[in-house]
């Protein structure tokens, strides 16, 4: 029998990406696989946390154990979230579109032989994680993901900042460090304690070490 420290805590989880809808056959989107989302609630989940995983289209199972929400835009992203509330942790691992495509046409864009192509408008859309962040329900733990491809440390920084979190797990997701789709992630802790730098680890081992930093963390506060 494992210990279950986080055994009456309550976690909302996102992940992967969301996908924005050109029109019925098209979309736009952000690289996410899904799978360190995924294993982080997985791993809350085990250790004891009723945990409800919010997740964009990807190609994984399900996590056992874990209730898991289906969603594919943002907007639909952040009302399942907010609906979730109160909770004791937020992890947002999601790669969130940062804009939807403005005016959705209801039927395909025809190719039109001759003609130019069509222009997107954009809109921005909601910041889910800063909307928890700075939320009268916000979870006593609020954290976030940053997906960097330099300045990682000073970009994780202001990001803590401006989305009201207690914790940003930056990695480099730069063409050269492999993370995109990969087994590996290699991250930093920026908190207002300072920066705790991880070694390269398998996305389940980043996933137990980021829940064991949230048991101990919670029981600090
Ligand atoms: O600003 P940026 O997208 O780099 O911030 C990354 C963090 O914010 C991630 O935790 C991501 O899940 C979250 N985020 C969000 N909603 C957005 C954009 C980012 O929750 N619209």
């Amino acid at each position: 029998e494992e210990p279950r420290p986080l055994a009456g805590r309550r976690a909302i989880v996102t992940s992967g990406p969301t996908h924005e809808p050109i029109d019925p056959v098209r979309y736009i989107a952000n690289r996410s696989s899904g799978r360190q989302g995924h294993a982080i609630a997985s791993a809350l989940s085990r250790l004891g946390a009723e945990v409800i995983l919010v997740s964009g289209p990807v190609n994984l199972p399900d996590p056992v154990g874990v209730l898991t929400v289906h969603v594919e835009r943002a907007e639909e992203m952040r009302d399942a979230v907010i609906s979730s509330l109160p909770a004791d942790i937020a992890v947002m691992v999601a790669a969130v579109a940062d804009w939807r495509v403005a005016g959705t046409a209801d039927q395909k864009i025809k190719k039109q032989a001759g003609e130019a192509a069509p222009a997107l408008e954009l809109a921005e859309n909601p910041d889910i994680l800063k909307t928890v962040g700075h939320h009268e329900k916000r979870p006593k733990l609020v954290i976030g993901f940053a997906a960097e491809t330099q300045n990682v440390e000073d970009n994780g920084r202001a990001k803590l900042e401006r989305k009201g979190a207690d914790l940003i797990v930056a990695n480099d997701v730069s063409a050269e460090s492999g993370v995109m789709g990969g087994d590996n992630n290699q991250v930093k802790l920026i908190s207002k304690d300072g920066v705790e730098a991880w070694p390269d680890l398998p996305k389940e081992e980043v996933a137990d070490r980021l829940a064991e930093w949230i048991t101990l963390k919670l029981a600090k506060l």
